[in-house]
């Protein structure tokens, strides 16, 4: 893909459903008793992954367009599959997978692409054998043995990362258990299970305690059918409010993203750094609330912020973006610092070593470090940059080169399509 620099965005922008939620409607609406429509389901690769494997469990599934219709089977309804579960490129869906499959009377065999299959499986592994769950995986890698059992022991875990898939993980197990199952959280991470769960008429109590957040589900809990909508995907907003607000002149307008408090810190960054972002018509559907975004350009950002370092507990808010916020780093006075985010290192790739190699070779003043990096304000010139097979960082690549002198380069940019397959031809149309 070849991108050439832009002086400014134009237009207003239609943004795939989100995949966060996406993967959450589906899963759950398979666990419910009934039949649900959902509406703006996200187009995303790592989505079709999670209706192909339920598909393959004995789910009816119906699409039109980015409307999905699940006939759900109950909780333990599911049957075996004749062939492995092949979750892709997509972490969310081997992981809630896993806490279904768990609890189930049969056995599942997980599996995934290349990236996926270099990816830690302990972290759903430990909690799932805890519940009584067996689970076979060489070196904690898939391909991943899940022998199922009905039902499984109620435990109280403590997470031991910031995580949302394995809390979702056990809280989806949790819903199969004996009695009660709850999840410690020390650092809040994306709430979507929580708030969707209770959309499908589930409990879940959470409390709080000295050192994080108890999240507890019941197993005598059932779902039932509800219709839902899926707000535009925030993290997919990322890449053009970025691209926006650096560049002069631009104008630009999201409709429906959305703004759950547990996910976008990365407005509330962009805004400190001195984004101009209006948020209007602010509602809430399906339990997640979200909101129409206009972002204009006004060139020289200026921080408003007294330090340009993002760590601590706001790094799991935003951990899908920041790729896309270290490139904002080279557009912004003093640039930006993230520390604290080695769970990069494990992403669809190693995230800090794909921002800092592209970076380079864009000329940006980058430095790494195990748990982040420091990108300072830099002219960039186009290159030839690499995607590394992670969609992240080919969009946010694409921005980076709106911003360079030159054309840029990224090979194997077709990854996109994981989360966003219309990006590029979106960006060209609104790219002036
Ligand atoms: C996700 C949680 C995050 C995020 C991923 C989607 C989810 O992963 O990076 O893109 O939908 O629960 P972790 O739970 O590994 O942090």
């Amino acid at each position: 893909m070849k991108i050439q620099p832009a002086a400014n965005l134009q237009g207003e922008i239609n943004l795939p459903g989100d995949k966060s939620i996406s993967h959450r409607a589906a899963l759950f609406s398979a666990l419910a008793e009934g039949t649900t429509r959902i509406e703006n389901f996200a187009t995303s690769a790592d989505c079709a992954s999670t209706l192909s494997c339920l598909a393959q469990l004995g789910v009816e599934i119906s699409q039109e367009n980015s409307t999905v219709t699940v006939k759900g089977v109950g909780k333990t309804g599911f049957q075996s599959a004749d062939n492995p579960l092949d979750c892709g490129n997509s972490g969310t869906t081997v992981r809630l997978l896993a806490g279904i499959l768990a609890g189930q009377n049969f056995d599942s065999v997980l599996t995934g692409d290349e990236s996926l299959s270099g990816r830690p499986m302990k972290r759903v592994i430990e909690p799932l054998t805890a519940m009584n769950a067996l689970l076979e995986a060489t070196e904690n890698h898939l391909p991943m043995k899940v022998h199922g059992k009905n039902p499984l022991k109620a435990i109280s875990y403590e997470a031991k990362i910031a995580s949302a898939q394995v809390k979702s993980c056990v809280l989806l197990a949790g819903l199969n258990s004996d009695g009660k199952t709850s999840v410690l959280e020390k650092t809040p991470t994306r709430d979507h299970t929580e708030r969707m769960l209770r959309w499908f008429g589930v409990e879940v109590a959470e409390t709080e305690k000295e050192n994080g957040k108890l999240i507890t589900v019941s197993g005598d809990a059932n779902l039932t059918a509800k219709d839902l909508f899926v707000p535009s995907d925030v993290s997919s907003a990322a890449f053009f409010l970025v691209a926006a607000a650096c560049l002069k002149g631009s104008e630009i307008v999201l409709r429906a993203v959305g703004l759950n408090p547990t996910r976008n810190a990365v407005v509330e960054v962009l805004r400190a750094f001195g984004a101009e972002i209006e948020i209007f018509n602010e509602r809430e559907i399906g339990n997640e609330p979200l909101g129409d975004l206009r972002v204009r350009g006004g060139g020289n950002l200026q921080p408003k912020l007294s330090s340009n370092i993002l760590r601590g507990k706001i790094i799991a808010n935003l951990i899908d973006e920041i790729p896309i916020l270290a490139v904002f780093g080279t557009q912004i006075e003093g640039g930006i610092e993230i520390r604290e985010a080695s769970e990069l290192r494990v992403k669809e790739s190693d995230r800090i070593k794909s921002v800092v190699e592209n970076l380079r070779k864009m000329n940006a003043r980058v430095e790494e470090f195990d748990d982040g990096l420091r990108v300072g304000k830099s002219d960039l010139k186009g290159a030839r940059v690499k995607s590394f097979g992670d969609h992240r960082i080919a969009m946010a690549f694409a921005v980076a080169a709106l911003f360079a002198r030159g054309e840029t380069e990224i090979t194997n940019a077709e990854c996109a399509a994981v989360s966003f397959p219309a990006f590029f031809e979106i960006l060209q149309s609104v790219a002036k």
